[in-house]
């Protein structure tokens, strides 16, 4: 059987035989349909990509409908399981898990570029003293660009790997002091002693003590957050990392645009929200009237839904059992009784089992944020750390593939149509 599908165009009576290559139309073949010389042919109306693949990508495969998310092959379930966050970054970036030597270089690489330039820390402390970190990061990032002016060079294998490593190594710091600079407390300097969610610890809360000793179940945690959150395939955020970095600008241009789209209430500052509708319910009791309002469209249920997963969210599941060993350490976070009575009474409800609402990946991790000290401000920094393999991926591999040009979609002009210019004096 031909993988080809025949439009008939029934404006002209004309038929097409479009190529099907991987389950997909090529768009562009649709603008040979066409009623006559000046039609610019058929194109697609597709807001927000609901149904557009923009790439080919080796990365990170999804099946929302079963709820299974596997970077490079691995299953997430594995991942947060067994490996740890850089190896897991190694794993998105390269392609394979790396061997006992390529990891011991790869952490060595890392953990060198860990410190920024001192002008970065001038830079960051002029920003007021209540900067939303996430502000502070977004521009601390797209400042990089002018201190590595090497970054420019995208299409040098080794100056894009030095980037790559810069860029990893260097959010945690630049997350640290946005936090440090927030309550008023000196930076602190990489401890290169440490694994890398225990640097980045000690950089957060260390205080006067010599060696800043990190609480292994927290650090192991922050580690399968991380994972959790290395990386999730076209999303906003990546697509914004993806098109930006599609006009050739450095990387570090590119990853500020991207975080900049993770810091909106639909993404990446969801767990934010979260936790301030968890607060504003405030008791068990009011979780009825609550619901009842999302349902009559007062707001949403923050931290469930999802674009793909449409089943559940499989990193949710991870999520709630980390919860429950970071609270062994700190002790319960109290919003946990409201989190938990909220998502039993959402999953039985009409309202959401027809959308197919589940709890998606946020709807702990805030709780888990907030049991570890860190503001809520915080948590779309943290998300930022972790998902920096992934843009960093995905934006070699949009650069390298020869499919891919400047991002440029079409839209479907509803404006006046022409018409002349009226002098100001003469308008009605
Ligand atoms: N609470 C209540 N109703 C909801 C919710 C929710 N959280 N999410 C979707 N719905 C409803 C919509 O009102 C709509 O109902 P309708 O068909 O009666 O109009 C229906 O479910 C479909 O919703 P859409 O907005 O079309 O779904 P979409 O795929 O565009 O949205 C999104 C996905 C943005 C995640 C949405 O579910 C949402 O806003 N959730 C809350 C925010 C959130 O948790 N974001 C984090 C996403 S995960 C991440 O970024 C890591």
């Amino acid at each position: 059987m031909a993988d080809t599908i025949t439009i008939t165009d029934n404006r002209t009576g004309k038929q097409y035989d479009v190529p099907v290559t991987d389950g997909t139309i090529r768009a562009t073949d649709l603008r040979q349909i066409k009623t006559g010389d000046d039609d610019f042919g058929l194109l697609t109306y597709d807001p927000a990509f609901m149904n557009t693949a923009s790439c080919r990508s080796r990365i990170t495969y999804i099946d929302g409908d079963k709820g299974i998310l596997e970077y490079r092959g691995y299953p997430i379930e594995q991942l947060a399981e067994h490996s740890t966050f850089l190896e897991t970054a190694y794993l998105i970036l390269f392609g394979e898990l790396p061997t006992a030597s390529q990891m011991a270089e790869w952490t060595h690489d890392i953990t060198m570029h860990t410190m920024v330039h001192e002008n970065i820390k001038k830079f960051m402390e002029g920003f007021w003293y209540n900067a939303h970190p996430m502000g502070v990061f977004v521009s601390t990032v797209g400042a990089l660009s002018t201190f590595y002016p090497d970054g420019k060079q995208i299409f040098e294998e080794e100056a894009r790997r030095r980037q790559i490593v810069r860029l990893i190594a260097k959010v945690p710091t630049i997350a640290a002091y946005a936090y440090r600079h927030s309550i008023g407390r000196p930076y602190v300097y990489p401890d290169n002693g440490l694994s890398f969610t225990g640097n980045f610890l000690n950089m957060l809360f260390k205080m006067t003590e010599l060696k800043y000793e990190p609480n292994e179940v927290l650090a192991r945690a922050l580690d399968v957050l991380f994972i959790l959150h290395a990386d999730h395939e076209q999303n906003c955020s990546t697509s914004a990392m993806r098109s930006i970095g599609s006009s050739h600008v450095d990387p570090y241009s590119a990853l500020a645009g991207a975080s900049a789209a993770l810091y909106g209430p639909l993404h990446g500052g969801a767990n934010e929200a979260v936790l301030r509708m968890l607060k504003e319910i405030g008791s068990v009791d009011h979780i009825p009237a609550f619901i009842k309002g999302v349902k009559a469209g007062d707001g949403r249920l923050m931290g469930f839904g999802h674009r793909v997963y449409k089943s559940y969210d499989p990193r949710a599941r991870i999520i709630k059992k980390t919860a429950y060993e970071v609270f062994e350490v700190t002790g319960k976070n109290p919003l946990l009784d409201i989190a938990l009575e909220l998502e039993r009474i959402a999953l039985e409800d009409e309202y959401f089992v027809q959308r197919k609402l589940y709890p998606n990946v946020d709807f702990y991790s805030g709780l888990i944020y907030q049991a570890m000290n860190f503001p809520v401000e915080m948590f779309p920094v943290l998300f930022a750390i972790a998902r920096t393999a992934g843009w960093v991926a995905q934006w070699e591999e949009m650069l390298l593939d020869p499919d891919q040009k400047i991002a440029r979609p079409r839209q479907i002009y509803m404006g006046a149509t022409k018409r002349d210019y009226v002098p100001a004096a003469a308008r009605g």
